[in-house]
């Protein structure tokens, strides 16, 4: 198993440079909001507890996490490659995921945090749209649609997250500065962590994180 981890603030971009850095590359895209949101949509008992949480800008437990986690790197084959998005949040999600490459003989190759003012990621979150149909992301001022309300991809309709309403962002903001820097800091502590300048556009942020990879 191999595992490159995104880490950055909601809004970061961590979601737009995962899909293009994996394009055309063994790396999988495995966004644990995704997951989530995908178990919140079919009703499952984990997308049922986790929706409370999702709703509040909160963190889903790290126990359920894991359990989400472990079940789907359990379908893939032992050298899968995954690029983390999203996923670790905590030091203990990141203790667990180390446990799990030890199991799978597998090997943390980067820890990239992508960092970005605060004001960027208020206007970032407050004009994204995402398509219902095909999970495409959009921007209304960043990247916009051909069509307005419309995906360039298939013609479905967009939509604003329910938790990119601005109390949920402010919160979600909040939960990052207490929960996921402590994780920051100990992935720096382990001389893993390369941060990368997530302010500028998404075509710069992306040639960046590919430079970093390469190098490394
Ligand atoms: P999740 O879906 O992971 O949300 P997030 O981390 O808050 O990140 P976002 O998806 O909001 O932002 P992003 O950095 O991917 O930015 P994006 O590329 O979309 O998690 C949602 C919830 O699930 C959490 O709050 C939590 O409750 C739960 N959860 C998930 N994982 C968990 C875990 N491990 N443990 C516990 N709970 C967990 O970009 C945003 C917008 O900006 C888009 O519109 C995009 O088009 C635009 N944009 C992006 N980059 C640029 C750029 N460089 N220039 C211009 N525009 C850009």
């Amino acid at each position: 198993m191999r595992a490159i981890i995104l880490l950055g603030a909601p809004g970061a971009g961590k979601g737009t440079a995962a899909e293009r850095v994996c394009a055309g590359t063994p790396f999988r895209h495995f966004s644990t909001g995704d997951m989530l949101r995908e178990a919140v949509k079919q009703g499952t008992p984990v997308g049922r507890v986790s929706e409370t949480y999702m709703q509040r800008g909160e963190l889903v437990p790290d126990q359920i996490m894991m359990e989400v986690v472990e079940a789907r790197i359990a379908q893939d084959p032992p050298d899968a490659a995954y690029l983390f998005d999203g996923f670790p949040r905590t030091v203990r999600q990141a203790e667990l995921l180390e446990a799990v490459l030890v199991r799978r003989q597998g090997c943390l190759e980067h820890v990239l945090f992508l960092d970005a003012p605060r004001e960027v990621l208020l206007q970032r979150l407050g004009g994204r749209r995402i398509c219902r149909a095909c999970g495409a992301n959009f921007h209304m001022v960043n990247m916009p649609p051909r069509e307005a309300g419309r995906c360039d991809a298939c013609g479905g309709a967009l939509y604003q997250r329910p938790d990119d309403q601005e109390s949920t962002v402010l919160s979600r903001l909040d939960v990052f500065s207490r929960k996921t820097e402590a994780l920051i800091a100990h992935y720096e502590t382990l001389g893993l962590l390369r941060r990368i300048d997530a302010g500028g556009n998404a075509e710069r942020l992306v040639a960046d994180v590919m430079r970093v990879l390469a190098a490394a």
